[in-house]
This record gives structure tokens, C-alpha cells and sequence, in this order.
């Protein structure tokens, strides 16, 4: 068959899925040609996941056609799916964290004998796998053992074990730093040259332009664009996701005053076996400062922000809040001293996901006004700061009674980002706050912390987001191995440099 009259992999035909109160997708049209990188992309909301659940029997809609291949499928189930050769790797990993990669990959679908299963042809099969697509992978390492990129491959392989030809993959490179992002991309164009077939999700409009062969944009719960990358330029790819311009994030002139917000004092703390993780971690956030820590995933950021916010104990060092020892103090006691978090991990830390997003917009708040009176929970005042949250942060909701997991993943961040920044801190912890939001949004966001910090607000900025480092901080720490090890100037150093410093290249230059 020549490439002329073979069917296009995926065609959507006037796809239509409604949620109560939303039309998540409305008569969307949709052409994946056989072996491509298709990427989709699209503002928070805009109905990308939903479509993607539906090619992957998550979601059966409410009307239109779904074409693999050339058949008309009805899939009941991702099982129906999976048997179709359609694989999908969700944008939160769920891999079991005490289990081999062998034992994660073949997990529900183990060659057996007998009922015996064979590891060691399994074992061949995914050493096999893995080396056509470029991806190097030990299968008897232990899963938390892995890096977050390694963990995606583990992901995107026990996909294709099961014989996916048809890979799907939601918003993958949201969770990963620039170096693994071009280890990604690589594994992709192996895939492709198997003729493997990839669709993604991405919010980060140049890497979409740099694998895609083709680019589905959506808007409003519609398809409304399919173009070449080489039509296009990012500039005009947000144009047609929201009509207005590329932001840019910047600040200008420092706000920066002698104050101490917060003080971080030689700051040690083990992990969970015993191993160093922080080593006399020390610096301070100044009223109306913003200061960055730049960092590969896995090199103790996430253990200083939970030790800050009192959710790890620290073995040495002490943390203030102004003039206050607050080393001891609980969590709670934190958050109602005036120190607002945002955590990396929304949905376990950040939203009870089956609760009305009025209750979520004051999590961590209850026991303060508007939420409560006296002994009492204030409804009508918490649902009076809902809508303003929803407002203020243009987060796309039916109503403050619908459940958090009724929101899409932007949508969900952008609700957490609003109470946080609502409830009038002194101190805000930001980890990887515009993870998974649209330009537009995190536009928004950028310029609600720089108010914010113009006002006289102490922030850390935890970030995999270099620009979004560069640009929003004022002071600009580098954490590697547990340890601070580059102060860098934000106003001069290059994203290229950054990389350098967080793999540990340019820290020893810098101290010779
Ligand atoms: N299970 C659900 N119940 C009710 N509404 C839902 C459900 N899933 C999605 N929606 C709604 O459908 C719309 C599209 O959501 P979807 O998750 O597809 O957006 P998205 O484009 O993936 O956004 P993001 O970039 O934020 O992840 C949103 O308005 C969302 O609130
Ligand atoms: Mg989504």
C-alpha cells in the first residue's frame, strides 16, 4: 500500500462529550496520520485531556465517530483500547515505587508458562524494546530509585510491552528538565522510525515546534487549527490557542528591602534511609524578594520546601519567620503565621480532589475568616472567596460546588496558585507554580507574584522552569547534591549556563 491510500492512524470525526454544566469537547475534528509526532495543544481547559481519554476508552462520547486505521471502533474501555494498539502514559506516573522496572513493566500482562512466569524472556523482550528506541534501562533497578525522566520511559515502555502502536501521552515533558526533555524527544523520533505513532499533550509551545510534524490546536472544547511547524511560529501558535501575545516573564526594578521575611540557617536533614539529602543549607528571602533555586528534580528542593513549610523534621539548622525561631512549629501553625505553599504535587498535597472547590479554596484556611465564625465554618464567606479566587485567577469552572476533579489540570493549579495568594502571606513557597498551565495563565501568574512582591511579599521559587527562574528572580540560588552551590546573577545568566551549573559541570568550575 502506498502512503497515499493508507487511512490515517487516528481520525475524530465530530467528536462531542459533555460534563455536567461544560462541553468539554464540541464536534471536534481530528487527522493522525501513521507515523507521526502529533502534538495538540491548547489553553487550560480547552478539552485536550478529555479527547485523549476518549481516543484511549477513558471517555465514551456523547456523539461522533472514532476511525483507527480506517475502522469504526467503540471502545468500552482502555482495555478495548490497549487491544486496538492505543497506549496512553497520564501525566501523573503510576508505577509502583517498590517494584523492579521488570516487575512494573510486565505487571498484568507477564508471559507465563503454566502459569509460571518467565521473567528472563521478559527481561530479553524489554532490553529489546528498550535499545530499539534508544532508551537505556537497567529492568532490575528499582523504581524509586529512578530519576523522574527514567521513570517516564518506564511508563512509555510498559505501553508499548503491550504492543502499542498508538502512543498517547499527556503533557509528558511538564515534568522534566531540559535535559531529559531532549532524551524524550529522542525516544520519540526512535519511536517514530518504528512507525510508531505518538500523540502529546504540551503546553511549552517551542518544543512542540521542535518534534511535532504536526500541530492540532484547540480552543473552547474545538479543534480550531492543524498546521506544520514549519507555518508557524510560537508567537502565532498562542495567537490561535488564545488570540493574544506570547508573555514574557520580567521584572524590572528590585523591590528588594532590608527586611528578612524568612531565614534559613545551616539547614541538614537525612532522607528516609538514613542518606544525606540537605547539608547546611543557609539563605534568606527578603520582604519584596523573590529568590529562585534552580535544580535538577531529585537534588533535595523538594526536602528544603517540605522542611521549610514543617512536613520533614531537620536533623541541624534552624528556620525563621521574621524574628521567630519557627523550627519546631507545626505545619498548621506555619501556615497561620503568615507562610503560604504551593506544593509540587496538587493532587496529594494540594486538593482533596472529590470535595467541592469551595471547600478546597479554603484548605489549610478553615479556621480563619472568611472561612470561619468563631467555632463555625462560614459557608456563604467561603463561597464568596471561591468566585473571587475563580475570577481573579480566571479559573474555568461551572460553579464553586462542582468538585476539584471536575477541573482540568490547569484549572486545578491555577485554583491552588489563587488561594494561596488570597490568603494575604508574608511568605509564599512556590513549587513548580505554573506546572501545566497555558501561557496565558501563567502570565497571569507571574504578574500576581510580582504585584505581590512589590507589596512587600517574600517568596522562593522552586522551579523546572528556567525562563520563569530567570525572569521573575531577584536572587538566584543553584542546588546541587543537597547543597547550594552557585549564587548566580538572574539578570545576566543564560538558561544554557543554569543547565551547566544544576548538573554539577559549572559548580566545580566556580570554585576553582
Ligand atoms: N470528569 C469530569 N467531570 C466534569 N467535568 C470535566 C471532567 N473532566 C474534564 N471536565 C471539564 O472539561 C473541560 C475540558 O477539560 P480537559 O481536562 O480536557 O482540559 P485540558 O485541555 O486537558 O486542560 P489542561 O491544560 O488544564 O490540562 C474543562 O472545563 C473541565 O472542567
Ligand atoms: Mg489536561
Amino acid at each position: 500500500m502506498s502512503d497515499r491510500d493508507r487511512a490515517p492512524t487516528v481520525e475524530l470525526r465530530g467528536i462531542t462529550k459533555r460534563f455536567p454544566g461544560v462541553v468539554a469537547n464540541q464536534d471536534v475534528d481530528l487527522l493522525v496520520e501513521s507515523g507521526e509526532i502529533h502534538a495538540v495543544v491548547g489553553e487550560n481547559g480547552a478539552g485536550k485531556s478529555t479527547l485523549m481519554k476518549v481516543i484511549y476508552g477513558m471517555q465514551r462520547p456523547d456523539e461522533g465517530t472514532i476511525l483507527i486505521n480506517g475502522e469504526d471502533v467503540h471502545f468500552r474501555s482502555p482495555k478495548d483500547a490497549i487491544e486496538a494498539g492505543i497506549g496512553m502514559v497520564h501525566q501523573h506516573f503510576m508505577l509502583a515505587r517498590n517494584l523492579t522496572i521488570l516487575e512494573n513493566v510486565i505487571l498484568g500482562a507477564e508471559p507465563t508458562v503454566a502459569s509460571v512466569i518467565r521473567f528472563s524472556e521478559a527481561r530479553d523482550r524489554i532490553r529489546e524494546l528498550a535499545g530499539g528506541y534508544g532508551m537505556a534501562l537497567d529492568p532490575d533497578r528499582l523504581v524509586e530509585n529512578l530519576a523522574v525522566g527514567e521513570r517516564q520511559r518506564v511508563e512509555i515502555l510498559k505501553v508499548l510491552y503491550r504492543g502499542a502502536r498508538i502512543l498517547i501521552l499527556d503533557e509528558p515533558t511538564a515534568v522534566l528538565v531540559p535535559q531529559e526533555v531532549q532524551g524524550l524527544f529522542a525516544s520519540l523520533r526512535g519511536l517514530k522510525r518504528q512507525g510508531v505513532t505518538v500523540i502529546f499533550i504540551s503546553h511549552k509551545l517551542d518544543e512542540v515546534l521542535e518534534v511535532a510534524d504536526t500541530i492540532t490546536v484547540m480552543r473552547g472544547g474545538r479543534t480550531v487549527a492543524a498546521v506544520k511547524p514549519a507555518e508557524v511560529t510560537a508567537h502565532r501558535l498562542a495567537e490561535l490557542m488564545v488570540g493574544s501575545e506570547l508573555p514574557r516573564p520580567e521584572i524590572r526594578e528590585s523591590t528588594v528591602t532590608e527586611t528578612v521575611a524568612l531565614a534559613v540557617e545551616g539547614l541538614s536533614l537525612r532522607g528516609d534511609e538514613g542518606q544525606e539529602v540537605l547539608r547546611d543549607v543557609s539563605f534568606r528571602i527578603h520582604c519584596g524578594e523573590v529568590v529562585g533555586i534552580a535544580g535538577v528534580e531529585g537534588n533535595g528542593q523538594s526536602e528544603l520546601i517540605e522542611a521549610i513549610m514543617g512536613i520533614r523534621a531537620v536533623e541541624g539548622g534552624v528556620v525563621r519567620l521574621g524574628e521567630r525561631d519557627i523550627t519546631a512549629w507545626r505545619t498548621r501553625s506555619r501556615r497561620e503565621s503568615g507562610i503560604s505553599y504551593i506544593p509540587e504535587d496538587r493532587h496529594s498535597r494540594g486538593l482533596l480532589l472529590s470535595a467541592p472547590l469551595w471547600e478546597n479554596a479554603m484548605l489549610g484556611y478553615q479556621t480563619r475568616p472568611p472561612f470561619s465564625k468563631g467555632f463555625w465554618i462560614d459557608r456563604q464567606g467561603a463561597r464568596g472567596r471561591t468566585s473571587e479566587v475563580i475570577d481573579h485567577f480566571r479559573v474555568m469552572a461551572p460553579s464553586s460546588e462542582v468538585s476539584a476533579h471536575a477541573l482540568s489540570g490547569g484549572n486545578q493549579q491555577k485554583l491552588i496558585v489563587g488561594r494561596e495568594m488570597t490568603s494575604g502571606p508574608k511568605v509564599l513557597i512556590a513549587a513548580q507554580p505554573t506546572r501545566g498551565i497555558d501561557v496565558g495563565a501563567q502570565a497571569a501568574v507571574w504578574e500576581q507574584i510580582k504585584q505581590a512582591r512589590g507589596a512587600g511579599l517574600g517568596v522562593l521559587l522552586v522551579s523546572a522552569d528556567l525562563e520563569e527562574l530567570i525572569g521573575l528572580s531577584d536572587t538566584l540560588w543553584v542546588i546541587y547534591g543537597g547543597r547550594l552551590v552557585a549564587h548566580v546573577d538572574p539578570r545576566t545568566v543564560t538558561p544554557e549556563e543554569l543547565g551547566g551549573f544544576m548538573t554539577g559541570a559549572g559548580a566545580a568550575e566556580e570554585s576553582a
